[in-house]
């Protein structure tokens, strides 16, 4: 896989990741609704800048990178979650999507190599998802 194509797959993924934050924060229901609904919005926020950045880092690369829902949907590895889950169960869906995309980024490095811009962002990624991880695996530990 090239570089672009790596990265586009990258964003097509947290394109998905990003509206599941939006589709937990919006549906979350019971005693962890306040805390839950609050996480979800600050991560989304975060995914929002994510996805511009992997955007942005296709376009200095000269290339297009994908645009539309059809293109993210047809694109990524992640199916979407139906909206009726319990709050734990979003909570282990989030978990399962940052697993995956840390794997992937730690996967593209391969493909990066010798640019350092975008082994740079690959890091930020892993860095603040790691730490996203580590929070909410402790929020499910009882
Ligand atoms: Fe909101």
């Amino acid at each position: 896989m090239e570089k672009v194509e790596a990265l586009n797959k990258l964003l097509a993924n947290h394109a998905i990741h990003y509206q599941r934050l939006r589709n937990f924060h919006w549906n979350i229901k019971g005693p962890l609704f306040y805390t839950l609904h609050q996480t979800f919005e600050d991560m989304y926020t975060q995914a929002a800048l994510n996805v511009d950045s992997i955007a942005e880092r296709v376009l200095a690369l000269g290339e297009r990178p994908f645009s539309t829902y059809r293109e993210f949907l047809k694109n990524s590895d992640f199916d979407e979650t139906p909206d009726h889950l319990k709050a734990k169960k979003m909570v282990e869906a989030i978990i399962e999507d940052l697993n995956a995309l840390i794997s992937q980024e730690n996967k593209y490095h391969e493909v990066a190599e010798g640019d350092e811009a975008t082994l740079n962002l690959l890091d930020d990624l892993i860095d603040m998802q790691e730490q996203d991880r580590w929070m909410l695996k402790a929020f499910l530990d009882e």
